[in-house]
């Protein structure tokens, strides 16, 4: 563990001066980790999340931590679609041009519920309310000529596929892990098809597997959950080939967050996008389902249709 690289070491000889890094879930975990990073090589880092006192106490942390750091906060609720409509005029109102959009926030394993604009709560957090998102902010990233779109996803993703059909469990019975792995496809054929649509404007995109951190996010599970979760993670270690006993090997958020912060600032990813990064580097482990271009199109068209309803 300790030869993981920290997010603070990736970014060590890169400068971001000038560069604006726009983050959601920025409050804790990974995103506020990712923050200080990228603030810490210069760049102005816009903190996007929906509990304002959380977002102010990391702007504070982040100027304590990086004498001198430009930040700014936003509220964005991505469980209701108005709201990520005011976040992102607010964001384009503090700053015209965007380098780097982090979608970062999630929630994970949540008992059944829908949006505001019923989504299910899972996919509609980490995907729908991402993706709107992500839409309103294309002209700003377009004028960096050169931006980057960080989607984190999870291995998990392969707990679930995106059924397109009946993406928000309007017609099945709710199963919150296979839930959360389709709100984790859906970020991956995000990545895909973001990146396909956008190069051309100079936005590349990429979908992260952070490795198993020790954050906020398993706030809904109980202990009969962490060992449904071991089960799976050795059961689809076998499906790599792999020999696991399922043991959770949990880092800490500043050497989780490393992948996001590289994926938003090497020079290695400049000409590969739409990949799957894990531990710094493109990774393979991908399940068939998330990187299937037709059906990374077919979730774009569809999300483009809800999200405008
Ligand atoms: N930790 C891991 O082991 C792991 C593994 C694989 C993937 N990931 C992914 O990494 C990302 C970051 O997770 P984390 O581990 O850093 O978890 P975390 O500490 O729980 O942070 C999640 C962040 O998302 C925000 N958020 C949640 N719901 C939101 C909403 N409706 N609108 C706006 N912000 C919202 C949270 O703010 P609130 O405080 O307001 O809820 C918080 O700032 C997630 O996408 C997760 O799926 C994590």
């Amino acid at each position: 563990m300790s030869q993981r690289r920290s997010a603070l070491q990736v970014v060590d000889g890169i400068d971001l001066s000038g560069n604006a890094c726009v983050i959601t879930g920025a409050s804790s975990g990974l995103g506020r980790e990712s923050a200080r990073a990228l603030a810490a090589a210069g760049a102005h880092v816009v903190l996007a999340a929906r509990n304002q006192d959380a977002l102010t106490q990391t702007a504070e942390w982040i100027r304590a931590e990086v004498p001198g750091a430009r930040t700014s906060t936003v509220h964005l609720d991505l469980t209701a679609l108005a709201s990520v409509r005011a976040a992102a005029t607010t964001i384009r109102d503090i700053t015209p041009v965007i380098h780097v959009l982090m979608n970062n926030a999630g929630v994970m394993f949540t008992p059944f519920g829908r949006t505001r604009d019923g989504f299910e709560l899972q996919i509609g957090t980490n995907h729908f309310g991402h993706f709107e998102l992500t839409r309103l902010l294309v002209p700003q990233l377009a004028a960096a000529d050169g931006a980057r779109l960080v989607i984190l996803s999870s291995g998990g993703h392969a707990m679930g596929d995106v059924d397109l059909g009946d993406p928000n469990w309007e017609n099945r019975e709710y199963d919150k892990f296979v839930a959360y792995g389709a709100s984790k496809t859906a970020n991956i054929l995000h990545a895909v098809e973001a990146d396909r649509r956008l190069r051309d404007a100079g936005i590349r995109a990429y979908a992260v597997h952070p490795g198993t951190v020790a954050t906020s996010l398993a706030r809904y599970m109980s202990s009969s959950d962490f060992s449904q979760l071991r089960k799976f993670v050795a059961a689809n270690s076998a499906a790599h080939g792999e020999e696991s006993d399922g043991f959770l090997d949990f880092v800490m958020p500043e050497h989780g967050a490393a992948t996001q912060v590289w994926a938003a600032v090497s020079p290695e990813l400049a000409h590969n996008g739409g990949v799957y990064l894990e531990d710094c580097a493109v990774s393979q482990a991908v399940a068939p389902h998330a990187r299937d271009a037709q059906h990374a199109a077919e979730l774009w068209m569809l999300s483009e249709k809800l999200c405008a309803q």
